[in-house]
């Protein structure tokens, strides 16, 4: 990976022009009417990395379109990336592949809670884990975070009541969707300690852990403690922080034999479904897109400073918790006393498309989702919009 091309210095990774995102076909360029600003879809307005141009870029030329291959080098590529970023050392034997981080989090379910079974879920919390659920015959034990306006803290006692009422697993989105908060190393030590004291398991959704920004530390679940690697699976991806998950490759990992025993009994057949480019991608991502990763942080903390600013100045009543990790802003909304749900506000009287707050659950209803892994300019006009909205 040596000669893959840097990064040119001094690039505002979301420097895209929006004549050139409209010519996407992706979902979040392709789910609204041209006249809409749209910030819903968590997919960043980035240019590729360059070490994932590069690495596509040859197949496609070698038209090397077939079946994916032994995932070796991916898994050795997260292994140097886990280490060099989190001090998280993973044997290789610890890893599987899977299409995506839902594939990946539905087979492990599959295997670890039967039909009718509560699983624990923490909302507001990504819309599919409840679909996820669904899909299994799983239902939803809800136990909210607490102190949500300053990002929401997970409920310890919460969970504890939840394991000790017979949920035997909980669903972990670490760091947390829609919020952005990264989960503190204690309260995820003391989280594995009841886990494993009600001999609960914990599957750790960190996908976007690698996005989490300077100041804050991101705790891989599996590295807390004993009780950590005895309780969890972690699943992650170079699909959100590289913005790849159109090409479909995902990790799952578990550190104790027993639950390696699981993963062997996840289908083989499943590692079909993974994408040959995908597995490309993410092994190019892990080994060799850190340089382009740290400025895409940089520019999403900036962002996150501008959003505030321009909330501030133009919607006061909104507030936000400050997300320390990924490109996603949770915008309390209850303050304006809206006579209908926010996000349908701001898209039919504004043009702009946000996520809306109740499909994360009962504690979204008077909140929007943001993405703001877009250029300034973006932002500054959604913002515009949004407040020329609330004045209709
Ligand atoms: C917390 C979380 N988990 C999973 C996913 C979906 O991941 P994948 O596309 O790998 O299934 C997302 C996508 O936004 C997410 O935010």
């Amino acid at each position: 990976m040596a000669d893959q091309p840097a990064l040119p210095r001094n690039v505002f990774p979301f420097d895209v022009p929006l004549t050139e995102l409209r010519r996407r076909r992706s979902a979040k360029w392709t789910s609204f009417a041209e006249d809409v600003l749209p910030l819903p879809v968590a997919e960043m307005d980035v240019r590729l990395a360059p070490p994932i141009a590069a690495a596509l870029q040859t197949a496609l030329d070698d038209s090397d379109t077939g079946y994916p291959a032994d995932p070796g080098a991916l898994i050795a590529a997260f292994s140097g990336f886990a280490q060099r970023r989190w001090n998280w050392r993973i044997d290789a034997d610890d890893m599987r592949v899977c299409t995506d981080v839902a594939v990946g989090v539905i087979e492990v379910l599959r295997r670890i809670a039967a039909p009718g079974e509560a699983v624990v879920i923490t909302p507001p919390v990504y819309p599919r884990f409840y679909a996820w659920l669904k899909e299994l015959g799983l239902t939803a034990a809800e136990v909210p975070l607490r102190e949500l306006e300053l990002g929401g803290r997970i409920d310890l006692e919460g969970i504890a009541a939840a394991f000790a009422s017979g949920a035997r697993v909980l669903l972990l989105c670490n760091p947390h969707n829609p919020t952005g908060r990264v989960h503190e190393a204690r309260e995820l030590r003391e989280l594995a300690e009841i886990a494993a004291r009600h001999g609960a398991i914990v599957l750790s959704d960190e996908i976007h852990g690698p996005l989490t920004h300077q100041g804050a530390t991101f705790s891989p679940y599996l590295t807390l403690s004993e009780e950590s690697r005895g309780t969890g699976f972690a699943l992650t991806s170079a699909s959100k922080a590289w913005n790849i998950p159109g090409l479909k490759c995902a990790l799952v990992v578990a550190e104790t034999a027993h639950h390696e025993r699981i993963l062997r009994r996840l289908p083989h057949e499943r590692a079909w479904g993974v994408g040959h480019f995908g597995v490309l991608a993410s092994t190019a991502a892990f080994a060799a897109g850190e340089e382009w990763l740290d400025c895409v942080i940089a520019a999403l903390e900036s962002n996150v400073a501008f959003l505030r600013e321009e909330l501030a100045r133009r919607i006061p009543p909104i507030h936000m918790a400050d997300p320390r990790a990924g490109y996603l802003a949770w915008l309390d909304c209850s303050s304006l006393n809206l006579d209908a749900e926010p996000a349908h506000i701001f898209l039919t009287r504004g043009r702009v498309g946000l996520a809306r707050g109740r499909h994360f659950g009962p504690p979204g209803l008077n909140y929007v989702r943001l993405n703001f892994g877009c250029s300034r300019e973006v932002l500054h006009e959604a913002i515009s919009r949004m407040s020329q909205a609330l004045k209709q």
